[in-house]
């Protein structure tokens, strides 16, 4: 690759900066070996930048930002700042926003559990017979994350706050053209996820799913309530290929999607625009509770790489080196805290970043 590619690095909070130097080895391996002229620079994001800026996603961190490729995330957001105003805190005053300011509406979260790994997973094994591999499609910058909120008195001066899921019906068209242009490239079959048993937002968009799916007749489509989904996922996951949901329901299902092939410590994420534009992050948060403990998984912050390399980088190969590196990695037996046996010793954060380093050398 000649072309000069720009990443905006934002390790953030919590094990964010610890996970983050675990990608870096990997980012270092495609400078230096692969010869990929990466420019990286890194800006605060989230609670460090208001620690150190009085902000949390402060001017400079947008203009490094928009002035890029792509952008590398780790976490935000921690129990120092929960006490500030709901606006000013890390999630709701810089994630947020950077989604909805890059209008990345798409995003991607692929769980997968190789059959020779399922002890990694607390299903029991014959519901993992069949492997998993699901890709969750989460609509991102809307539904009840951005709708109308408050936290207010009535005139009986009884308090109450509230929250609307409201959904565009192109809303929903984008992201559903999004969940199947990608099953055509898996085994075709797309389940969409709502509640429209119960909700007029669902109710729209189990139509809308239906009217745009007509436009792929290759890919089959079916839908489930979200509480039905839930226990399928755990009684039968892999009947699953392409699940498509909207903000909530996506960020609930892509945990449990998580948990069943190993760990949230393992779930990296795309999040796209229309132009292809990515953030790329793990879905697990900065978990403060094993922060600076050198324990955390940054399995999702290198996969995280991976998916950079896949969607914004079209380097296909390079980015099943990363996925199969990782997977050798662990098919060896090698295990972080949160995916350990019981008894068993497992890898400091370091460890597990070293390692998966030497097998990506070998790899490439
Ligand atoms: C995720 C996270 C975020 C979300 C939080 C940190 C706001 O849980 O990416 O899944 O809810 O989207
Ligand atoms: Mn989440």
């Amino acid at each position: 690759m000649k072309k000069n590619f720009f990443l905006s690095v934002l390790p953030g909070d919590g094990i964010g900066p610890e996970v983050m130097r675990e990608a870096y080895k990997i980012l270092n391996i495609l400078k230096k070996k692969c010869f990929l002229n990466l420019i990286i620079n890194e800006y605060d994001i989230g609670g460090i930048a208001i620690d150190k800026h009085g902000i949390a996603l402060p001017e400079k961190t947008l203009t490094g930002c928009k002035n890029s490729d792509a952008i590398l995330l780790g976490s935000v957001g921690g129990p120092k700042w929960q006490f500030l105003p709901d606006v000013q805190q890390p999630e709701r005053g810089a994630l947020l926003p950077l989604r909805k300011y890059f209008n990345l509406f798409a995003n991607i979260r692929p769980s997968i559990l190789y059959k020779e790994l399922s002890d990694l997973s607390p299903l029991r094994d014959d519901r993992l017979d069949s492997g998993i591999d699901i890709l969750c499609v989460r609509e991102l910058i809307s539904g009840i994350y951005f709708g109308k909120s408050g936290c207010t008195f009535d005139h009986h001066n009884q308090k109450y706050a509230f929250d609307t899921e409201l959904y565009y019906e192109s809303e929903i068209e984008r992201i559903t053209h999004i969940a199947f242009k990608i099953a055509l490239k898996r085994k075709k079959y797309v389940i969409s996820i709502d509640k429209s048993n119960v909700l007029k937002s669902s109710k729209l968009w189990r139509k809308t799913v239906d009217k745009v799916s007509k436009k792929y007749p290759n890919v089959k489509v079916s839908h489930l309530y979200i509480d039905n989904a839930v226990m399928q996922i755990i009684n039968n996951p892999s009947q699953f290929d392409v699940i498509l949901c909207s903000n909530l329901f996506g960020d609930i299902l892509s945990d449990a999607c998580a948990m069943i092939t190993g760990s949230i410590g393992m779930l990296a994420s795309a999040s796209l625009n229309e132009k292809g534009f990515g953030l790329y992050e793990p879905a697990g948060g900065s978990a403060p509770d094993i922060q600076g403990k050198n324990i955390a998984n940054p399995i999702a912050q290198i996969l995280s790489v991976a998916l950079l390399l896949r969607y914004s980088m079209k380097l296909y190969d390079l980015s099943d080196a990363i996925y199969e590196s990782v997977k050798n990695t662990l098919k060896k037996g090698y295990r972080t805290y949160d995916i350990r046996n019981n008894n068993q010793d497992y890898l400091t954060t370091q460890q597990m970043g070293d390692i998966i380093s030497q097998n990506l050398i070998k790899e490439i």
